[in-house]
């Protein structure tokens, strides 16, 4: 069974397009689907990170923008007009933008949605019809684009590493060497249309019988890592090992250059190659950096905002102090049975009155980043400097 946070159906004959996302809440101890049926929905269900991931927080706020339009085009209820089709879209599309600042995903579909509409409005025989069904083609495209960037991105990864570390050169003449990757948060299925980012370098190596074992980092405070990342390696049967964010460093120290990389997602890519991903990727870039382990960001072009000039203009997302005060799962018997169904209990785990601070995301300088793995390619720095310009000229 492959794993889908998002559950898309296109419109019938018989009823409008739907769509249901995984509640990642209560993974890994429960698989429940939600409805979104609504832009409201979607914009809570992102804010409550039900939904999380950049490439999966742009996809479901475009998908349920089509589910929108397309119940409205089902019940015959469209405004009159092509030009008030596009407003509404545009209006919705700004309000699912605000739901969360950090990752640039869901700026770069909501531009590229808009462009969509309005292009559709100046066909010479548009109609409020025309405009509404133009949208629902080019979200559910993005639908399918995503995992196909995400399998070339784990094919470029996985070669890059086979190519351009020791544990990846030795691994290729000798079976017997361990190939070993770090991953941080979650860049899996989960965190994608399908396949993942990072985890798909993970997923390719492993496929190309090059992995050895996928260390994962618990990445606090949400978590991530062994609620998410850890149910998909486990899931695939990858072998792998959890860690808490703060094994890092003995990790590296004692695996040497049996570990080949860190590799992790992005939620932006500044045009300098300044990252911004989850709290806790910067340190593990300076470790890798010490340790002479490659670090590499795995992430489609849709991550890269070349209209943000570094790291410095990046908007990092701060979220409730609870979060880091509190954690939240099911009940475990002395035996280690995980009681599921008496709900989840929360368990408070500092000193009351203590302040917080709760940043979600941290930012890696360039410097500190070995390659870009996109879905064109890796990208390298040249003197020092990432150039993505060329990438956004291929197709
Ligand atoms: O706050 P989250 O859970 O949405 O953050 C997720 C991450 O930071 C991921 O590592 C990132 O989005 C890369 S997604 C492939």
């Amino acid at each position: 069974m492959v794993l889908q946070a998002i559950q898309y159906e296109p419109a019938s004959a018989s009823s409008p397009p739907s769509l249901r996302i995984l509640d990642q809440l209560l993974l890994p101890h429960r698989t429940t689907y939600e409805q979104v049926s609504t832009c409201e929905e979607a914009h809570a269900t992102i804010k409550q990170m039900k939904v999380r991931g950049a490439p999966a927080i742009a996809i479901v706020a475009a998908l349920a923008l089509a589910v929108e339009i397309g119940t409205v085009v089902a019940a015959r209820k469209l405004p009159s007009s092509a030009e008030e089709v596009k407003e509404y879209l545009s209006q919705r599309l700004d309000y699912l933008k605000t739901s969360r600042p950090t990752a640039v995903n869901l700026g770069d579909a909501v531009g590229k949605l808009k462009i969509v509409a309005k292009k559709a409005t100046l066909q010479p025989d548009a109609t409020p019809d025309t405009v509404a069904q133009a949208y629902i083609v080019a979200a559910e495209r993005m639908l399918v684009d995503d995992v196909s960037d995400n399998k070339a991105i784990g094919e470029h990864g996985a070669r890059w590493i086979e190519e351009n570390t020791v544990a990846g050169r030795k691994r290729k003449q000798e079976k017997s060497q361990e190939l070993q990757v770090l991953t941080h948060c979650n860049t899996g299925s989960l965190a994608t249309a399908g396949y993942g980012t990072a985890l798909g370098v993970i997923r390719s190596l492993r496929t190309a019988d090059m992995l050895t074992r996928a260390y994962c980092s618990e990445t606090r405070p949400y978590n991530q890592g062994s609620r998410l990342t850890a149910y998909e390696l486990v899931h695939d049967q990858i072998p792998a090992t959890l860690i808490t964010d703060s094994m890092a460093c003995a990790l590296l120290a004692k695996q040497g250059d049996r570990l080949a990389a860190i590799v992790v997602g992005a939620d932006r890519v500044a045009a300098n190659g300044d990252t911004a991903n989850k709290i806790g990727t910067y340190s593990l870039a300076v470790l890798a950096r010490h340790h002479g382990v490659k670090f590499l960001v795995a992430a489609p072009r849709t991550t890269i905002d070349l209209a943000t000039a570094s790291g410095q203009d990046i908007v990092i997302e701060e979220r409730a102090p609870e979060e880091v005060t509190r954690i939240k799962g099911p009940k475990v018997t002395p035996e280690g049975k995980i009681l599921v169904d008496e709900g989840a209990e929360v368990i408070s785990t500092a000193a009351i009155g203590i302040e917080v601070w709760n940043p979600a995301f941290d930012v890696t300088p360039a410097e500190l980043i070995d390659g870009v793995i996109t879905e064109v390619g890796v990208v390298e720095k040249v003197d020092g400097k990432f150039d993505f310009g060329p990438i956004f000229q291929q197709s």
